[in-house]
């Protein structure tokens, strides 16, 4: 299981804090404390906030980690669908649904609209990569400020791509089959790479945004859309079973160590979440950052940490997948949930 590679050895030491010129090198300290930019709901920056992490300050000697959840991230949890293999399956399923069960609830026109904002699709002749791509929902966002014919999609499972594939607007688009921890790219080919709500099935995150700098070009912009992590029990309990919800921290800390430059995060929601961040979201922030020289990424990492080629034992996969799956279910309720509290809570109440 590639969680059990998420033990003390493996992590990285952590940047101390966010300075625009600061790399997150390898063997630096973390002194506890993270600050970063935050955009709002408003597109209003909020003032600089403190996020206490709850890294550890460890001594950095021999760190080239396979791979590289922040140590605030405990390697206990057991994520039963944070797998390719896992998330293969489970999209084996749910791209017959997905359009019409997961974005009305999660993942809204209006805010994949505001989430691709920081991306800065300001010329329709870039070449874009939208990376866990999947049914194209996002895509068919990028093609409104982008030809469709210099976009890339690419998703590893061929069910979601066979839905983007029947997608009028994205005809010209590439499809492809891949994996973004691997990407089919060359070095300094696109000019923005784009990923939404792919990174939680990821066995190595850290290594999925270090190939989106490898891949783009120098002053290229990465915009990784993804869940945040709940601070509700309940919440928290069914988000840990189902997959990698990572901290607002974690997604600043894997862009600098990649080698970004003017990273930024931007919180998204359902409107009806009324910004309610507690249960979690599954698009909760839209991250970008920039890459500032050509070439690969600074940092180094071991071998990829899941070998998709290597036999499971089925049972035990079953019941992974079984488990993880009921505990997504948990969040088709929360959206519900929200959406009865906005309608019966008078407007201007917390919910
Ligand atoms: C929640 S869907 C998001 C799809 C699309 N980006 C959207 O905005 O609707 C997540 C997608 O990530 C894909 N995925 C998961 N792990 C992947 C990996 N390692 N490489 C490529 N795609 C992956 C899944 O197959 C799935 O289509």
């Amino acid at each position: 299981m590639a969680c059990s590679m998420f033990n003390g050895t493996d992590k990285l030491a952590l940047i101390s804090g966010f300075t625009p010129n600061g790399l997150g090198l390898i063997g630096s300290d973390f002194h506890g404390k993270m600050q970063f930019p935050i955009i709002g709901f408003d597109n209003k920056q909020i003032p600089k906030l403190d996020l206490v992490s709850n890294a550890r300050n460890f001594k950095a000697k021999t760190l080239i980690p396979r791979c590289s959840l922040a140590e605030s991230r405990p390697a206990s949890q057991p994520r039963f669908i944070q797998h390719k293999k896992e998330a293969f399956w489970f999209y084996r399923f749910l791209s017959i649904v997905y359009d019409h069960v997961i974005n009305p609830g999660h993942w809204t026109e209006e805010m994949r609209d505001e989430a691709l904002e920081p991306a800065d699709l300001s010329d329709r002749n870039m070449i874009v990569v939208d990376v866990g791509g999947g049914t194209g929902f996002t895509t068919m966002g990028i093609v409104k400020h982008v030809d469709a014919k210099n976009v890339t999609i690419l998703d590893q499972s061929p069910h979601q791509l066979a839905k983007a594939k029947e997608k009028e607007p994205l005809k010209e688009c590439k499809i492809i089959e891949g994996d973004a921890e691997d990407l089919p790219f060359p070095t300094d080919y696109a000019d923005r790479y784009v990923s939404a709500g792919s990174i939680e099935y990821w066995p190595d995150p850290q290594r999925g945004i270090k190939e989106a700098y490898r891949v783009l070009k120098l002053g290229g912009k990465a915009c990784l859309i993804g869940p945040v992590h709940p601070t509700f029990w309940l919440s928290r309990f069914f988000a840990d079973i189902w997959m990698l919800f990572p901290k607002e921290e974690e997604y600043i800390e894997w862009f600098q160590k990649a080698g970004f430059k003017d990273v930024q995060l931007k919180r998204i929601g359902p409107k009806w979440y009324r910004g309610v961040r507690r249960h979690g979201l599954i698009m909760g922030c839209s991250v970008t950052g920039v890459k500032p020289a050509s070439g690969d990424s600074p940092l180094q990492l071991g071998p990829k940490a899941e070998d998709v080629s290597k036999p499971v034992n089925p049972f035990m996969f079953l019941l992974r997948f079984v488990v993880g799956s009921i505990a997504a279910a948990y969040f088709v309720l929360v959206p519900i949930y929200m959406w009865l509290k906005d309608k019966v809570v008078p407007k201007g109440r917390p919910i």
